[in-house]
């Protein structure tokens, strides 16, 4: 394994590793999972449940992937990738580009979907290929001998990946719906009256993240987590029509006093870099982190699907936060 260190204003060190491509694995229709080890067989950087990777496909084309394996396996990172025929390529570049014995490039996992400390009892929802970040967080809850409860929707047998896995698990629940919503998982009746100390936490498709996030309008703040694995298009419509001012801003670089227009029709992130300001990026959507950056000042109009409450009243996401006032300080 090899290790690069880059160091850019947004985060102090990013490291990125060249590993093996020891096994691909048919999960499920259109389902593979890719085992990515060590060359020379070393113990991989730790990570926890809820983990993702970016995985460097071919030059220009990252993309991010849970890592879906025992966090306490050091041998070894599993993800599970599903082939979108639409979309932007991703999957598909991956599925057509990376075979066994390949070395492939990965960032060091990072984690924006953690599993929180303080829970009593946790509720998991999957949905499809959202499947991968929980099956990382039952392999900790059963070390942990914790009360939860999974329940995983797909739409038949054939596109339900790791089944074997869950065969004999009392804690996992699968739920068929073929292709009719109606014979599906309640998610409404599952999740109407919580249980004090409950945390939920849900991924897969925009339809099942819409109702899950109905579910639980009424929960307590803290308790429902869930991540996107794909940016929802109409609240990015409705988000960016918040936005107080005529789309445009400036930003002040803190350590320089540096100002820096952003007009409507460029990112924050377009801008920096226009003005020699690089930043690392991945997912350029708002669903991965990478551009995170620290604000001093101003009232942000976040757009991201990764940030909690509390981090975006510290961070914003370069890629897609823009201002609602007409200034925000950067701490670059
Ligand atoms: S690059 Fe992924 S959130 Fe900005």
């Amino acid at each position: 394994m090899s290790i690069d260190i880059t160091t850019n204003p947004a985060s102090a060190t990013a490291s990125t590793l060249t590993l093996l491509i020891r096994q691909i694995r048919y999960e499920a229709t259109g389902i593979n999972s890719y085992e990515l080890v060590d060359p020379q067989g070393g113990d991989l950087p730790a990570f926890t449940a809820g983990a993702h990777l970016d995985i460097h496909i071919k030059p220009g084309l990252i993309r991010q992937y849970s890592l879906c394996n025992d966090p306490t396996d050091r041998k070894r990172y599993v993800i599970a990738v599903l082939k979108a025929e639409s979309g932007s390529g991703g999957s598909k570049a991956l599925h057509e580009t990376l075979r066994v014995q390949d070395m492939v490039k990965v960032s060091v996992p990072r984690n924006h979907f953690p599993l929180k400390p303080d829970a009593e009892k946790i509720v998991l929802l999957a949905g499809g290929i959202g499947i991968t970040p929980l099956k990382a967080m039952i392999h900790t809850l059963d070390k942990a001998s914790l009360d939860y409860q999974l329940h995983y929707c797909a739409r038949d047998a054939s596109c339900a990946a790791f089944t074997d896995t869950f065969a004999d698990h009392t804690k996992v629940h699968v739920h068929y719906d073929n292709g009719d919503p109606a014979q599906g998982l309640d998610i409404a009746a599952l999740l109407a009256a919580p249980d004090d100390g409950t945390h939920v936490y849900f991924c897969g498709p925009p339809g099942f993240m819409q109702a899950c996030l109905q579910a639980t309008q009424g929960w307590p703040a803290g308790t429902v987590h869930c991540e996107y694995f794909k940016a929802p298009v109409a609240e990015c419509t409705d988000k960016a029509q918040t936005s107080e001012t005529d789309g445009s801003f400036k930003v002040k670089i803190a350590s320089t006093g540096q100002q820096i227009g952003v007009p409507a029709d460029k990112s924050l992130i377009e801008a920096l870099s226009e003005a020699g300001i690089e930043l690392e990026t991945s997912c350029v959507s708002g669903l991965c982190g990478t551009c995170k950056i620290r604000y001093l000042e101003g009232e942000v109009d976040h757009q991201d699907y990764i940030l909690s409450p509390d981090e975006q009243s510290e961070y914003l996401t370069a890629c897609v936060s823009r201002a609602k006032s007409e200034l925000l300080v950067l701490d670059l």
